[in-house]
């Protein structure tokens, strides 16, 4: 009997979702009921629950199964809103195991409102792996990871891993059953639910690239969606902005690169004579970052109609026919006041504005060929979270007047360029950066460049999937104050 029911569950893999404090995190439930998570160096107040509820919340240490938090009871219901308060904070992992603390497969959530999700799936589905997915040894512990997923998956048996990448070529779970590591329903589930595998069609012939996802995704290449997840907020877990990760490890580089060897040949006495003459020279030199801004005197609306025309309006519009053989195209650009790769203009410009002169609080697209500012219905806490986020980037004591959202349409470029797309995206949003900063500057405003900027936040306010429409940098604009010398 016992034989035949371990070999049952061999077969079957592992089935039961738990969910678990991370290993960083320690509990503490007081007598009255007040539930602090501590971690390295600080602690958050949890806030009260009943006392049978703190008390369960400590088995949190050892895993409480997922399905637990599914009850109806009242001691159940505060441990799931419990275990939503750590999850927000990224907390929680959610082994997978044949029994508590023997863990397959641990989930580790990359996204604040990831939930472990089993979509159902029968013996006939046909999975294969996404072509995003990629394994890699991390520390002593292996994780399978995409940029798409919510969620990354630690593997602790070589096994499951192996018959893992056996979906490189699409098979049908009833096959794969009888494949030595099989993961099991769940942990495929769990896997579809995160993109990491999808659902092939049995019929399906082609490439598997063309029926992955939507007609935007068959444009993006793995490295490039890759860098978009993994360089800026909102998709992934890791340390993110200074803070200074390897400075025990190595001395910060210098400011100004050593000097070559060969003999310098000096330009000082040349560039004298030109420096403080060209208009261009000067407001270069005057350029700075602005950071507070002035509440009584806000932009105006006809000051930043004026900013948008000088930087951003489109100025003219024309059309080449591309002859590719087998297809021929006719493809439509225009001419605007700053560069871009391949004249291809993919940045859009959203303005979450806290403060203007004659425009409304709320976030505008920029209508770059109409030179018109179009509101777009927002939440007010999604437009307080952008405010919000772009005021801590630049540690200043208040709000920034008016938010630019520097965002893609990443398909105008992949459409053309393969390999360099994102790369290029980036570049004529560093172009576009100080564009902006240069007009600030020419017409008595302040600006502030801001490095890193929430894909998923705004991905949630513009209700547009973060693989096709997306940041990828952001300026804060306002009239400074008269004492803003930058910093
Ligand atoms: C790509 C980029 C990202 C930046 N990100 C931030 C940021 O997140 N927060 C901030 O306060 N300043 C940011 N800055 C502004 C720089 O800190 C600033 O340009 C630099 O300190 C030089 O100062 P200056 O602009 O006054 O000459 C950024 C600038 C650039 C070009």
């Amino acid at each position: 009997m016992r034989a035949s029911a371990t070999k049952r569950a061999r077969v079957a893999g592992p089935r039961t979702v738990f969910v678990r404090l991370g290993a960083q995190a320690k509990l503490e439930a007081r007598p009255d009921g007040h539930v602090f998570v501590h971690l390295e160096g600080y602690s958050v107040d949890l806030g009260w629950f009943s006392g049978g509820a703190a008390k369960r919340a400590l088995e949190l240490h050892a895993g409480v199964r997922l399905t637990a938090l599914a009850c109806r009871g009242k001691v159940d219901r505060e441990l799931k809103s419990l275990t939503q308060r750590l999850a927000r904070r990224g907390l929680l992992e959610y082994p997978v195991g044949e029994k508590r603390g023997v863990d397959a497969v641990v989930i580790e959530p990359q996204m604040a409102d990831y939930q472990p999700q089993t979509p159902a799936l029968r013996n006939t589905d046909v999975l294969a792996l996404s072509r995003f997915a990629y394994l890699r040894r991390r520390g002593d512990a292996m994780v399978l990871e995409s940029p798409r997923a919510g969620a990354l998956f630690r593997i602790s048996h070589p096994e499951i891993a192996a018959a893992l990448t056996s979906l490189s070529t699409p098979q049908q779970i009833g096959r794969l059953r009888h494949q030595k590591g099989f993961p099991g329903l769940a942990v495929l589930a769990l896997l579809v639910d995160c993109q990491i595998l999808f659902k092939v069609d049995p019929k399906y012939d082609g490439s598997l690239r063309s029926v992955e996802g939507d007609a935007d995704l068959v444009l993006w290449d793995f490295h490039d969606l890759l860098f978009h997840a993994r360089s800026t907020a909102g998709r992934h877990a890791n340390p993110l902005g200074g803070v200074y990760s390897y400075a025990s490890a190595t001395p910060a580089p210098p400011a100004v690169r050593r000097r070559w060897p060969g003999k310098a040949i000096d330009l000082t006495s040349l560039s004298h004579a030109a420096a403080g003459v060209s208009p261009t020279a000067r407001l270069l030199r005057t350029r700075h970052s602005v950071r507070t801004f002035d509440a009584k005197r806000p932009i105006t609306l006809a000051e930043l109609a004026q900013f948008l025309d000088g930087t951003a309006r489109v100025v003219s519009t024309w059309q080449e026919h591309v002859d590719l053989g087998v297809t021929r195209s006719i493809v439509s650009y225009t001419t605007r006041p700053y560069p871009s790769g391949g004249a291809s203009y993919e940045l859009e410009l959203y303005l979450a504005v806290d403060k203007c002169e004659g425009l409304a609080r709320g976030l505008y697209h920029y209508d770059a060929g109409q030179h018109a500012v179009v509101p777009i219905d927002v939440t007010m806490p999604h437009l307080e979270a952008v405010l919000a986020e772009a005021q801590e980037a630049m540690g200043a004591p208040a709000k920034p007047q008016i938010v630019i959202t520097i965002a893609a349409r990443f398909s105008r470029v992949s459409w053309k360029y393969s390999s360099l797309a994102y790369a290029l995206i980036l570049k004529d949003a560093g172009v576009l950066l100080q564009t902006l900063y240069l007009m600030a500057t020419d017409m008595g405003l302040g600006g502030c460049a801001i490095g890193s900027t929430d894909i998923d936040l705004f991905a949630k306010m513009a209700g547009i999937e973060f693989h096709v429409e997306g940041p990828v940098g952001q300026f804060a604009l306002g009239r400074g104050l008269p004492s803003a010398a930058g910093a």
